[in-house]
């Protein structure tokens, strides 16, 4: 089992509903990745609830489909452009706006 998720537990996403989204990953995707919580944000809050899958960023996770966006990242990962650490100048301004 060398993948992760993490979810985003700070802030905004767990408002929205972080922590349901970490229990259907429990139920439907631990036994194929290491799974934790992070309080680190992502950078994305109004995308949230987000979760990293091996580093790719996925945005609003909901609880009813996560496990199956997950298994499917895993499977057929998206391209690197989303990931961390490799954020477009115009997401880092809307990060630094929200500071
Ligand atoms: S609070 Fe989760 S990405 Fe900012």
């Amino acid at each position: 089992m060398d993948h992760t998720i993490k979810v985003c537990v700070s802030g905004k996403c767990k408002g929205r509903g972080a922590d349901a989204v970490f229990v259907a990953l429990d139920r439907g995707c631990s036994d194929r990745a290491t799974l934790s919580k992070t309080t680190e944000c992502m950078g994305y809050c109004g995308l949230g609830p987000n979760i990293a899958v091996d580093g790719n960023i996925l945005h609003h996770m909901h609880p009813r489909d996560a496990a199956e966006r997950v298994n499917r990242e895993i499977d057929n990962p998206s391209p690197k452009e989303h990931g961390l650490g490799s954020k477009t100048l115009d997401d880092l301004d809307s990060f630094l706006d929200t500071l």
